[in-house]
């Protein structure tokens, strides 16, 4: 655990440079805006530890599949999110000295993410070897108004020399993955152009033949006046820049502006893709950097109206949901239903491709209520798109019919992850994108969604699943053999409850929905089943068999349900008498130990028990809380925020907070040790759901939506917003009262602790905060 970043509401804040924390602090301070994102890297050159990184959503490397020996099934490919060219670098010499803040004095660095308005700013003064010394500062972000464009406001001011100071601005292609398998680029070039303070560069991905023009125009002022400079352009392979030499003074400040674009061939014709790019560039330069800086914050502004979450008296805990809700946005805005939120989103390389289960079972809420319904819609749309690819998975496995298997991991709906035990064994995935489904329609009362798209990925799901099991002639019951559930610390195991239970409710959810389906259009209906071949009767009939006899492993003594056929034969203990300095353990056992001991890296009974609350009872709850939590280790950022919904539930407020705060400063505090390779964004919807569905107590059942609010110790006030179907409310708990505002024309009806409450449009209405369970 690491706290160096200054607590602040509103920005993520070092102050001095922590040099060796550089690649902790670039992931943080990372930009985005859903269609591409960086870094928080620096402009100017800098020889120490970095990881340069820039990304363009949906554009992707198939990069050859590494494994010792290779199995059946196994897809050719993993694929990585590629590093594309580095737009945001200007190189700075003075005379023959380069500004490196690795070789140079730094004094008052400060570098600061600006989550209120969307930007990143960073100032300082270098001394150089020869006792130069030079003021910076910076701002830049990527546009959300232009959001193929960035922008970079970079400031020199010389304070004790005057000097000719060379500028280079430029565009390197020549960019790597670090997490290459086979240590190859993946960048061909196809062509560049360099013109009097612009320059082009076009670059093709091999194998996938992405195409991505990234061009920058450059303009100068000193003294407040557009300089005329005089520019020398340079080109090496896959390469532009313009050298430009200034007379600075001492005391004068040279600013440069620098405006980028980053077109790729998933939006445009790849034969146009420069032209494109420079149109694009000499509207944003035209518009100039002081008006998208303003439409930026304007932009930002709309949003948090939308989805902020105010919390009074801990700064810790505010600046923690403030940087959560703020990734979440610049990752996906749900504009286009190609793409999807990659567990780094554009913070780091590791975890290949864009999309896990994460996204229905953590994000998909987050968007639900933050964001207009279609951004949740296309997140579903965009699986019922790869319903022909999971289909043709499962085929390669050996299951027909029309069975689905939806991919662990993917780009495009194909496979990418290739460990045995997580591809073919941890299935459980296709239950999550089913419970999307459910958790979507029953949200937005959109049950027309399963008419267009839900029951044909229902069915195609429940066929796998109905393939999966295998009858025991021993217990007389289904099982399901050699699965990973989702703690992935233990693999190739039976039963696995949680998979067991979401299997037989998926079964059970689309005979549910078949009925719904024909009733609501049959003509649809009749076609949809001449389509896929479904055989209603004798499909539905096997499906309700398994339903009945599903094999659910139990522990009558305890009365828990066991997390798999086996587990009590593991050698029983709470995290606590874990040696000290052995966490995380995935960094210091081996893999054979994990396996073998009973230790846990994230929810999975109480996953189930999360995702199905309704049909279980709270002391079913607490017993199987109080019996997992304590071997909980939490190595997956997905575990925490579930704990702390549970722990809401069961009014332990005081572990509630605990894993708030866990999972809320994950990235923060650098938890896990591991920032440095990226934030965990999809685990920030988790965070999210801790204080909506945890201390906010938001749920949405058959009788619609309610909410038990409480106000965790120390705060003075909690207040969020949500979206629900048409409405828009803002909850404000304090530790005594709870009042909810209705910020819509329409009236709505709800219930809060338990008390049913009709507010009026554009009004609101104030209970009393009840005792917890
Ligand atoms: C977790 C998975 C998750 C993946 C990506 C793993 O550590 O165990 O459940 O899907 O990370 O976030």
């Amino acid at each position: 655990m690491k706290q160096y970043i200054t607590q602040d509401p509103w920005n993520i804040v070092e102050e001095g440079f922590h040099r060796d924390h550089n690649e902790i602090t670039e992931s943080l301070m990372s930009l985005g805006n859903g269609r591409i994102g960086q870094r928080g890297n620096f402009e100017e050159k800098f020889t120490g530890k970095t990881l340069q990184g820039n990304y363009v959503a949906g554009v992707y490397y198939p990069d050859k599949t590494r494994v010792g020996w290779w199995k059946n099934g196994y897809p050719d490919y993993f694929a990585k999110v590629l590093n594309a060219a580095n737009w945001i670098g200007i190189d700075i010499d003075v005379e023959y000295e380069s500004l490196d803040l690795n070789t140079c004095d730094v004094h008052d660095f400060r570098r600061v993410l600006n989550m209120q308005a969307g930007y990143l700013e960073r100032s300082f003064v270098a001394t150089l070897k020869s006792g130069k010394q030079l003021k910076v500062n910076s701002k830049r972000f990527c546009s959300i108004v232009d959001d193929e464009a960035g922008v970079i406001r970079y400031s020199i001011t010389p304070l004790n020399f005057d000097a000719k100071i060379t500028i280079t601005p430029y565009i390197d292609g020549t960019i790597r993955n670090r997490d290459a398998n086979y240590d190859e680029t993946f960048w061909d070039e196809v062509r560049k152009e360099t013109a009097y303070g612009e320059a082009y560069i076009e670059l093709r991905t091999r194998k996938t033949g992405f195409h991505v023009a990234s061009g920058m125009c450059v303009e100068i002022e000193q003294d407040a006046a557009k300089v005329d400079y005089q520019s020398q352009p340079i080109k090496y392979e896959k390469y532009v820049a313009n050298r430009i030499t200034l007379d600075c003074w001492q005391g004068q400040e040279t600013v440069i502006y620098k405006y980028a674009v980053n077109l790729s061939s998933l939006n445009y014709d790849s034969d146009s893709l420069v032209k494109e790019a420079r149109q694009y560039i000499q509207r944003i330069t035209r518009k100039g950097f002081d008006k998208m800086l303003f439409e930026q914050k304007q932009a930002w502004a709309d949003k948090w109206k939308m989805n902020d979450i105010t919390i009074d008296g801990d700064v810790a805990a505010q600046q923690g949901i403030r940087f959560n809700i703020f990734q979440l946005n610049q990752t996906y805005t749900g504009e286009d239903e190609r793409l999807n939120i990659g567990p780094k989103g554009f913070t780091g390389e590791k975890y290949g491709g864009s999309t896990y289960w994460d996204t229905e079972a953590y994000c998909l809420p987050f968007y639900l209520s933050t964001a207009d319904q279609k951004v949740a819609r296309n997140l579903l749309v965009y699986r019922y798109k790869h319903l022909q690819k999971a289909i043709e998975n499962a085929q390669k496995l050996g299951f027909r019919a029309g069975a689905a298997l939806y991919p662990m991991v993917t780009m495009n709906g194909e496979e990418c992850h290739n460990e045995w035990e997580i591809t073919f064994e941890e299935i459980h995935r296709n239950g999550a994108i089913a419970y999307a489904i459910y958790d979507y329609v029953r949200y937005t009362g959109d049950e027309l969604y399963l008419v267009d798209y839900g029951l044909e990925v229902l069915i195609a799901i429940s066929r796998f699943w109905s393939q999966r099991v295998n009858w025991s002639k021993d217990k007389n019951q289904y099982v399901m053999l050699g699965v990973t559930g989702p703690n992935e610390y233990e693999n190739n195991v039976n039963n696995n409850w949680y998979t067991n239970y979401i299997a037989a409710w998926t079964l059970r959810y689309t005979i549910e929905a078949v009925g719904k389906v024909k009733a609501l259009n049959p003509d649809k209906y009749a076609d949809l089943i001449d389509r896929i071949h479904f055989r209603e009767e004798k499909e539905i009939s096997t499906a309700q068999h398994i339903v009945d006899n599903m094999h659910y492993p139990f522990d009558d003594g305890r009365q828990v349900f066991l997390q798999q056929s086996d587990f009590l034969d593991k050698d029983l203990m709470p995290v606590s008498d874990i040696p000290k300095g052995q966490r995380p353990l995935n960094q210091n056992w081996s893999w054979d130990r994990i396996l073998r001991s009973c230790f846990i890296k994230q929810a999975d009974v109480l996953q189930g028990l999360y995702f199905f609350e309704d049909e279980f009872d709270t002391d079913t709850l607490r017993r199987n809380f109080d019996f997992y939590e304590p071997m909980t280790v939490h190595e997956s950022s997905l575990s925490p925020c579930v704990h702390s919904i549970q722990a809401s539930k069961l009014g332990m407020v005081e572990k509630a907070y605990e894993m708030y705060l866990r999972t809320a400063r994950l990235d923060l505090d650098d938890y896990n040790n591991d920032t440095e390779d990226g934030c965990h964004i999809t685990s920030m919807a988790g965070t999210w759901l801790a204080v909506v569905k945890g201390f906010g107590g938001m749920r949405v059942d058959a009788k619609g939506l309610s909410f038990r609010p409480y106000c965790p110790a120390g705060w003075q006030s909690l207040a969020f917003k949500i979206r629900f179907r048409g409405v828009l409310l803002q909850i404000t708990t304090t530790q005594q009262d709870v009042t909810v505002q209705n910020f819509s024309q329409q009236p709505i009806t709800l219930r809060v602790h338990g008390e049913p409450l009709i507010i009026a449009g554009n009004s609101q209405e104030t209970v009393v905060v009840k005792e917890l369970a």
